[in-house]
């Protein structure tokens, strides 16, 4: 898994999976209980527009999102210690797949479409890539961004999980694999 210079136990944790699984709530709690950063990529991305992401994808458009996501990525996936929730969509990107794996332990929030199915009205008028969408479009984008995050480090079924549980569920698999790749002495 460490496949850079940067020992496992000071890579960053980068959260990855379909926008609403939990990512920024999760990963807040890994970063509680690990004593580390919270960074949220797409709070970093509407700070540089100073503007919410809906209304970037409005004035500037998707594409003009997708570059700032790209460059803001690069950039923390190389911080150390930190836990980095992506948005949805930053996994499309080859280049950010790239860094991440490389320079993060990467972990999938897995939630299975009836679950996630239960969540929509709560995310509908924040993700400007669900608006405009029928459910089965909607459907068809969330099986098609299933095989891109198959890339990745770990996965947790957060189906039955409560956001705490998730969270202990993470830092007990970091915790094992530290032990297992970089044991230490006491
Ligand atoms: C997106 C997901 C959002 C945000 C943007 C685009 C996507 O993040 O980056 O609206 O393409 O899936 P969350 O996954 O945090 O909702």
């Amino acid at each position: 898994m460490s496949t850079n210079e940067t020992p496992l136990r000071q890579k960053s944790i980068a959260l990855i999976g379909f926008m609403g699984v939990g990512k920024t709530s999760i990963g807040k709690e890994v970063a509680k209980m690990l004593y580390r950063d919270f960074i949220d990529a797409d709070k970093e991305i509407e700070a540089a527009f100073h503007m919410p992401a809906s209304e970037i994808f409005q004035t500037y458009g998707e594409k003009v999102f997708r570059h700032k996501e790209k460059e803001i990525l690069q950039k923390l996936c190389k911080q150390k210690l930190k836990i980095i929730s992506l948005g949805g969509g930053a996994f499309l990107q080859e280049e950010i797949r790239n860094v991440c794996l490389e320079e993060c332990i990467v972990f999938y929030l897995d939630l299975s479409w009836e679950s996630w199915q239960e969540r929509i009205s709560l995310l509908i008028d924040s993700r400007p890539v669900l608006q405009g969408k029928s459910l089965k479009e909607i459907k068809a984008l969330f099986e098609e961004r299933k095989s891109i995050y198959q890339d990745h480090h770990s996965a947790v079924a957060t189906d039955q999980l409560m956001i705490e549980d998730a969270a202990a569920y993470i830092v007990k698999s970091l915790k094992t694999a530290w032990d297992i790749y970089e044991p230490q002495n006491n």
